[in-house]
């Protein structure tokens, strides 16, 4: 017997992140540096700090990455000059800005690309206003669409996730590094809508502790069971059996199917592969790369080597002290069960 799921309707999407001000002149944020003990919404209108907002992980996750420089060009160009060379002059500035701040998501550089677009495709009569008007449709698209993708990956992949289960997932991959919903944990979200039963172990994600403070966060507003451990624990619990499969998202995924994500995600795979856990990833179309042949090729953000001496502003390490901070690895596709896109369920190697 086929069993049928309720679709998510979109008003229970709840969360979204990354969003215009009612009357379209601001870009709004949920500061994401401030959870999960502070609710606190920032809105931007100019270049520099929106650029500073990604730089500092005010917004984070691929997505959302993504979605703020796009809706954020709409915003700033309402500033811009009125002539209209001048004007495209500026948007070149800021999008070439934007994709100067973190170069390992590939979801930027979709968006950028797609505003870029935008103006290329615009005859150089097309009016000042005219133009706005274009690059806000464009930017409200590439939103609402990765919302629709989310949705999609949640429902081609929820019967995944093994039914009583626990699942375990790295870094936050919800609504808050999305327009909405989420990936892998917005899988996570539509097996638990669907009664699947499962309950969550969360990575905590040092050094920024993304598993810990915002991934915890959304699943205690949706009331899915959930655990955080440290980094530490995961292989302990394999053993035991405690984990029945672990979920990822991905920052860029190579032709091959070699998926850049979260540092840190290289070694749960390596674990489930030796425990023989199913290890899944969930993404967006927008984040496989066909450019790049294999993961070699993923450029891989070096972070602030404070964000490993430093907690909570005190010092954890010794004054001096040398360190490393990777933001991203690679897990090979061959230690990959399956790609969840919003197409469907993909074998790593066979992407194309
Ligand atoms: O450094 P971050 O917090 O931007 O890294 C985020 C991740 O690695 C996520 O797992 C990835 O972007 C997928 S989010 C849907």
């Amino acid at each position: 017997m086929t069993q049928t799921h309720p679709q998510i309707p979109l008003s229970e999407v709840g969360l979204r992140p990354v969003v215009l001000r009612e009357d379209g002149r601001a870009l709004r944020l949920l500061d994401q540096r401030a959870l999960p003990s502070q609710e606190l919404w920032l809105e931007f209108t100019e270049v520099e700090p929106i650029a500073r907002a990604i730089e500092t992980l005010v917004v984070r996750g691929a997505p959302a990455i993504g979605c703020t420089a796009a809706l954020g060009l709409a915003v700033c160009s309402l500033g811009f000059p009125e002539e209209p060379g001048a004007f495209r002059q500026a948007c070149a500035v800021a999008l070439e800005r934007f994709a100067n701040t973190r170069p390992t998501a590939v979801n930027l550089f979709v968006a950028i690309s797609q505003m870029r677009e935008v103006l290329a495709q615009a005859p150089t009569s097309t009016p000042v206003p005219r133009l706005r008007e274009q690059l806000k449709t464009t930017a409200v698209r590439h939103v609402e669409d990765d919302l629709a993708a989310c949705l999609a990956m949640g429902a081609n992949g929820a019967s995944l996730m093994p039914e009583g289960g626990t699942i375990l997932t790295h870094c936050n991959t919800g609504a808050l590094a999305t327009a909405g919903w989420g990936t892998a944990l917005g899988v996570i979200r539509t097996a638990h809508r669907w009664g699947r039963g499962i309950d969550v172990l969360v990575d905590e994600t040092r050094p920024v502790l993304q598993g810990a403070r915002l991934t915890a966060w959304e699943l205690q507003q949706a009331n899915i069971p959930a655990r955080v451990i440290t980094d530490s624990m995961a292989g302990a619990l394999m053993a035991q059996g405690k984990v029945a499969a672990a979920i990822v998202g991905a920052d860029r995924i190579a032709k091959n199917g070699d998926v850049a994500n979260k540092i840190g995600t290289y070694t749960v795979a390596v674990l489930c592969a030796h425990h023989n856990i199913p290890f899944y990833v969930a993404a967006p179309w927008t984040t496989i790369d066909l450019s790049l042949e294999s993961g070699r090729e993923i450029p891989i953000e070096e972070r602030d080597h404070n964000e490993v001496h430093m907690h909570g502003g005190t010092r954890l390490t010794p004054e001096g002290m040398a360190a490393c901070n990777p933001a991203f690895d690679v897990t090979p596709a061959n230690l990959i069960r399956a790609i969840i896109t919003e197409r469907g369920v993909h074998v790593p190697g066979e992407l194309v």
